[in-house]
């Protein structure tokens, strides 16, 4: 296809890193790429915390224990952000009212372009990442080691480093599954099955449970409160 399709088409989570460093023009270069990314009336509502002291990642560990988060040499915390919005109405001594749902999403679906463009122009240069979205998990104790602000909250984080592993491409769902043409075409349990076989033979021997399993698992979860708290003690619901 071109190169950058290849690029597209060839990432694959990296959670095990070497002992390497990202040089600080590669980073800026990364970070540079993903502010490219569009968003919403180019209010880029989200900001980045850069985090590559080994002081800092033992403390993000402690609230999410993944190790990537302690390998990876440099963590990006994509935090979702209306702050800045508040400071535009501070200058026209405006009302300020950041809550609500369409808020949420403007926010997070503009830290998620972000970070995948960021995420790409790492895997260009060689590097390789995950995000971990757990972070949500803790949002409360994690806004408060990154000193977050009203209006703002932890969406990802993705950890990035110099890749010691390497797992082939993860098969997606067949494209007749998801991508339809002039109107939705809802499935049925067959094509659930039929991904379950797909993912089967992918993980052979790693796998626990189905594909379909671990959907039907998230689902049973009752609602992590975490996100929904830190919203309301940040003035965002
Ligand atoms: C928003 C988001 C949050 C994620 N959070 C985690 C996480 O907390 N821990 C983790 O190991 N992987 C996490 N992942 C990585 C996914 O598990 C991974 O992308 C998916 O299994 C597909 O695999 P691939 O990226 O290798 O293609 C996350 C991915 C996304 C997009």
């Amino acid at each position: 296809m071109n190169e950058t399709i290849n690029l597209m088409k060839s990432h694959s989570s990296v959670r095990r890193f070497k002992d390497e460093r990202i040089s600080e023009p590669d980073l800026q270069a990364i970070i540079e790429a993903g502010s490219a990314a569009s968003s919403w009336k180019n209010f880029q509502s989200y900001s980045i915390i850069v985090v590559r002291s080994s002081e800092k990642k033992q403390s993000l560990y402690d609230l999410v224990p993944q190790p990537a988060v302690l390998q990876a040499d440099t963590i990006l915390v994509f935090v979702g952000d209306h702050n800045r919005a508040s400071k535009a109405a501070q200058l026209h001594q405006a009302d300020f009212d950041a809550k609500g749902t369409e808020n949420l999403l403007i926010s997070s679906v503009d830290a998620a372009l972000a970070g995948q463009n960021a995420m790409l122009a790492a895997e260009s240069l060689g590097y390789g990442g995950v995000f971990i979205g757990m972070i949500r998990h803790s949002a409360l104790a994690v806004a408060e080691l990154f000193a977050l602000p009203d209006y703002t909250y932890p969406i990802f984080c993705i950890a990035l480093g110099v890749p010691n592993q390497h797992f082939p491409v993860k098969p997606r769902l067949r494209l007749d599954a998801f991508v339809f043409q002039e109107e939705y075409k809802e499935q049925t349990v067959e094509t659930i099955v039929a991904h379950d076989a797909v993912q089967t033979e992918y993980a052979g021997a790693r796998q626990t449970e189905l594909w379909s399993e671990r959907l039907v698992n998230q689902f049973k979860q009752e609602e992590q409160p975490e996100t929904k708290a830190l919203l309301e003690k940040h003035k965002l619901l």
